[in-house]
C-alpha cells in the first residue's frame, strides 16, 4: 500500500515544488502526497497544493494560544487523513512533543544548513544564511532529518554541501543551497522513507 504523505508548509512552498515534480517524474516510489496543510491561509503553497489537485488545509497558528494547541490541531486533522509520513517543508511553527508521541519516526524535516550548525529555535529562512555569512564558514548546506522531541536535533537522514562564495548575500546563499541542495535531497529522503529504506540506530540512519 503506497505510503500516505502530508506536507506541512508555512510559506512559499519551493520545496513542496520540489516534492509535486519528483512525484509526477515518478520520482517518490511507493507514497503519494495526500494533503498539504499550511499554518497560514496567505502561504503561496496552498495555490502550488491547489494547481496540483493536491487538497490543502489551513490550521492557522493565530487561532490557537500556544504551540501545543495549534499541534494537538494538527494531530487530529493528520490521523483523521490516515497519515503514514509528515514532511515538514518550511513549516515555520516548532511543534510540541504531542506530534512527535503520534508520528514517532515518521516525520521528516528539511533545514537549510549542515546540522549541527546553524540551527534550533530562531535559525530559521534566511536567519539561518545570514548567521552562516556572518561566521565565515566556506561550506554550508542543507540537511533533512526525523524530528525528535528537540528542536533540529532528530537523527540526520541526508545532507548536502554547497561552496559559499565572496560576494554571497543570504538571498543568494539560500537560492544556491535550495537548488543545489534542498529540491533534490527532500524528494530523496522522502522516497526512502516509502521504501521503507530508512532505519532509525540510536543517532545514526542506515539507508538500507
Ligand atoms: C527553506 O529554505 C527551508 O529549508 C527553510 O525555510 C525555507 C522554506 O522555503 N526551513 C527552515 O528554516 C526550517 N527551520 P519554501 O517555503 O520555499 O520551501
Amino acid at each position: 500500500m503506497a505510503k500516505r504523505i502530508a506536507v506541512l508548509v508555512s510559506g512559499g512552498g519551493t520545496n513542496l515544488q520540489a516534492l509535486i515534480d519528483a512525484q509526477g517524474r515518478g520520482e517518490i516510489t511507493g507514497g503519494r502526497i495526500e494533503a498539504v496543510l499550511s499554518s497560514s491561509p496567505d502561504a503561496y503553497a496552498l495555490e502550488r497544493a491547489k494547481n496540483a489537485g493536491i487538497p490543502g488545509y489551513v490550521v492557522n497558528r493565530a487561532d490557537y494560544d500556544s504551540n501545543k494547541a495549534m499541534t494537538l490541531a494538527l494531530v487530529e486533522q493528520l490521523k483523521e487523513l490516515r497519515i503514514d509520513l509528515v514532511v515538514l517543508a518550511g513549516f515555520m511553527t516548532i511543534l510540541t512533543d504531542e506530534m512527535v508521541d503520534a508520528f514517532p519516526n515518521a516525520i521528516l524535516n528539511i533545514h537549510p544548513a549542515l546540522i549541527p550548525s546553524f540551527c534550533g529555535p530562531g535559525c530559521y529562512g534566511l536567519h539561518v544564511h545570514e548567521k552562516a555569512l556572518a561566521y565565515g564558514v566556506k561550506l554550508s548546506g542543507a540537511t533533512v532529518h526525523f524530528v525528535s522531541a528537540e528542536c533540529d536535533g532528530g537523527p540526520i537522514v541526508l545532507q548536502k554541501a554547497v561552496e559559499v562564495l565572496p560576494d554571497d548575500t543570504p538571498e543568494v546563499l539560500q537560492r544556491r543551497i535550495m537548488e543545489q541542495c534542498e529540491w533534490k535531497l527532500l524528494p530523496q529522503a522522502v522516497s526512502l522513507f516509502c521504501q521503507d529504506r530508512l532505519r532509525v540506530e540510536g543517532r545514526t540512519v542506515r539507508i538500507l
